[in-house]
């Protein structure tokens, strides 16, 4: 029998559109010889929907008319493992259950869908998933985790100055001098666990850092600001394993058109043209950023961006697909991690395409990662069967006066 995927796009974050593009070419790519997608789309209101009219890009502009079109569910927990998509609301009389999956492939970007929420909700209902775990997807959404995990390890990265927004409310002037003397202007300022470069500013002298800071948190109760690399190369890696075994892409350079790359960037293709491998622009994803594939750098700096891809991936528990980000400072060469976002956009295919992996394979080795995991966590033991309470009563109660002896 083929192995039922639920693939889940769409979600409550800013990237939600991105999402659904990302999540139909994934389905698209999938082998239907070993797999079965099913679509399984959250709608911005954290509903969630299935039917095979999802697949059809087109079908969501007219989303409020797609939506009538398509089953609302809920995932639940099947009785014989897995998951079971239920009609919602539960029908009196006749079929309840829409479809099963046996494996989850998450493709939801952001909030909620890359931080590890998403992630826990498989773990609860004991579904197998792909791409990384809830620690390491609750470690790279935040800057700040990241980038002391990081650095304890000797992965270069800028150095920083964080604090959450009671913290500005009460000292602004000592933050201010602490980032003044550690840092110095200009810097740039980003909220720590949003992305997409949403909230994120450049302040040039303290006037402006009070402005940036204050515009930043109207996105997030807690920040990073960081020296700016003025003269900077984007310089991005993907990476596919777990921390047992690694793989890593072609390299591509990202352009950019403004000071920092945009939004509009990323997902609606900037400056145009230029280094566009995709052909199509807007609503292909994050394969239509301008970019350069294979990055021109030199060799040798290409490999030590590799592994330091490897590295990142490694310390921060990653598995699946994930892509690691760059900052090259053109003044002395010196390379940082940036980021990593751990279901980066169109799950990075286009890097892997150029070292003769495409999307089908992908998307396969995703899936056996997945399953990799479920058959090493099953030699684990989550809990010990026999019932504490139960033995207390053997006891005559002993133990049970001294109140919880954890151990
Ligand atoms: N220290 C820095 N110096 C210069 N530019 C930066 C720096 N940090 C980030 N940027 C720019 O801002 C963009 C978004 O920052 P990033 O940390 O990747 O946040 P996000 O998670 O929103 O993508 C980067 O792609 C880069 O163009
Ligand atoms: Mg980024």
């Amino acid at each position: 029998m083929k192995t039922r995927v639920g693939v889940f796009f769409g979600g409550i974050s800013v990237e939600h559109e991105v999402s659904v593009i990302s999540g139909l070419q994934a389905i698209d790519a999938m082998d239907l010889n070993r797999y079965e997608p099913i679509p399984i789309y959250m709608a911005k209101d954290r509903t969630w929907y299935t039917g095979e009219r999802l697949t059809d890009i087109e079908a969501y502009k007219d989303l409020d008319g797609l939506l009538q079109e398509v089953q609302k569910v809920t995932p639940v927990a099947a009785d014989n493992g897995g998951v079971v998509l239920q009609k919602k609301p539960v029908p009196k009389f006749g079929k309840r259950d829409v479809a099963q999956i046996d494996v989850a492939f998450p493709v939801l970007h952001g909030t909620f869908g890359e931080d590890g929420a998403l992630q826990g909700f498989f773990e609860l209902l004991n579904v197998p998933y792909t791409g990384c775990d809830v620690a390491a997807s609750g470690a790279g959404m935040d800057k700040i985790t990241m980038k002391q995990m990081l650095r304890d390890e000797g992965v270069p990265v800028l150095e920083d100055v964080w604090f959450y927004q009671h913290q500005w409310a009460e000292q602004q002037e000592a933050l201010q001098s602490k980032i003044e003397e550690n840092l110095g202007y200009p810097v740039i300022v980003k909220p720590a666990n949003l992305g997409s470069s949403v909230g994120i500013g450049i302040a040039r002298d303290s006037g402006s850092l009070e402005s940036v800071v204050e515009e930043a948190l109207t996105f997030a109760p807690k920040l990073v600001v960081e020296p700016l690399i003025s003269n900077l190369t984007e310089v991005n890696c993907s990476v596919l394993g777990d921390p047992e075994e690694m793989k890593t892409s072609a390299l591509e350079e990202v352009l950019k058109t403004e000071d920092i790359l945009s939004y509009a960037d990323k997902y609606q293709g900037g400056s145009g043209g230029k280094g566009d491998q995709s052909g199509t622009k807007g609503g292909s994803g994050m394969e239509s950023t301008d970019r350069i594939i294979p990055a021109p750098v030199s060799e040798e700096l290409s490999e030590e961006i590799r592994t330091l891809a490897k590295d990142t991936f490694r310390i921060l528990g990653g598995s699946g697909v994930a892509r690691i980000d760059f900052m090259i400072d053109k003044k002395d060469e010196k390379v940082y991690v940036n980021e990593i976002n751990t279901i980066p956009g169109s799950l990075s295919f286009y890097l892997w395409e150029p070292v003769g992996k495409d999307f089908t394979a992908l998307t396969h080795e995703m899936i056996q990662l997945a399953l990799k995991r479920e058959r090493n966590r099953e030699r684990l033991t989550f809990s010990i069967d026999s019932n504490l309470f139960s033995l207390q009563g053997n006891n005559n109660g002993k133990g049970g006066k001294q109140g919880g002896n954890k151990r």
